[in-house]
């Protein structure tokens, strides 16, 4: 029987940094669903496609999603940092709300998970995508530590960001994401919560392996 590890929690809880470090303790694969929300807000955006209407399947027709080792490729080609703004999180937040986005990488992401030792990160992978992982975590912190781990993680890349705009703009992703209809950010019952917010990385990863290690003994 394949481990799946399912993390999820809301814009800077440390999911992402966390999730990679576990995988990579743990020598296996990682799901960054995200990134595929964020290509995906992206692509539609660029063709201007409206996120009220009833139906986007046309506008996802011709977008081929591939993970390989942990990358993605969009038709072929790699995905970049582009993904990675401020404005493509606002979109992959708005789009991710449309039940045909929801259904096309929900499709993709369960296909990835099937029968393979991996870290799932998200917002819905304990509750959609893998509601029978073998170890679910929900992190949480504050939105202003949140605010702040973002802010420092932007301007390290160079981004000329105001913190009380990147504040704003957790909080108003935490609306998005928790207040829409299907696969909203929530809890699943069996889930483990973990508040990061005076946690170091590192303990937060420790925590985690011994979870694994409990619940998936025989293979770590
Ligand atoms: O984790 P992130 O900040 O890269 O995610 C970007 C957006 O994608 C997030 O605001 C909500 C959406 N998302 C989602 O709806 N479901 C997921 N499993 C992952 C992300």
């Amino acid at each position: 029987m394949a481990c799946r590890i399912a993390i999820d929690g809301p814009a800077g809880s440390g999911k992402t940094t966390v999730a990679r470090l576990v995988a990579q303790r743990l020598g296996i694969s990682y799901l960054d669903t995200g990134a595929m929300y964020r290509i995906v807000g992206l692509h539609l955006s660029r063709k201007g496609a409206n996120v009220k209407s009833s139906s986007l399947k046309d506008y996802l027709k011709d977008l081929r999603i591939e993970y390989t080792d942990g990358n993605f490729y969009v038709n072929g080609t790699p995905v970049g940092e582009e993904i990675r703004t401020p404005e493509a999180g606002m979109y992959a937040s708005l789009y991710a709300a449309h039940p045909d986005v929801r259904e096309f990488l929900t499709r993709i992401q369960k296909e990835i998970c099937k029968e393979r030792n991996i870290v799932a990160e998200g917002r819905d992978i304990g509750t959609v995508v893998i509601p029978d992982a073998e170890v679910k975590i929900f992190l949480v912190a504050s939105p202003e530590v949140r605010a702040k781990r973002r802010y420092f993680e932007l301007i390290a890349k160079g981004y000329k960001v105001q913190y009380e705009d990147v504040l704003r703009e957790i909080i108003e992703r935490d609306q998005n994401d928790s207040k829409r209809d299907i696969a909203p950010l929530s809890k699943a019952v069996d889930a483990v919560e973990i508040d990061t917010s005076d946690l170091s990385i590192e303990e937060v990863v420790d925590m985690i392996i011994k979870l694994v290690r409990e619940r998936c003994w025989e293979k770590f």
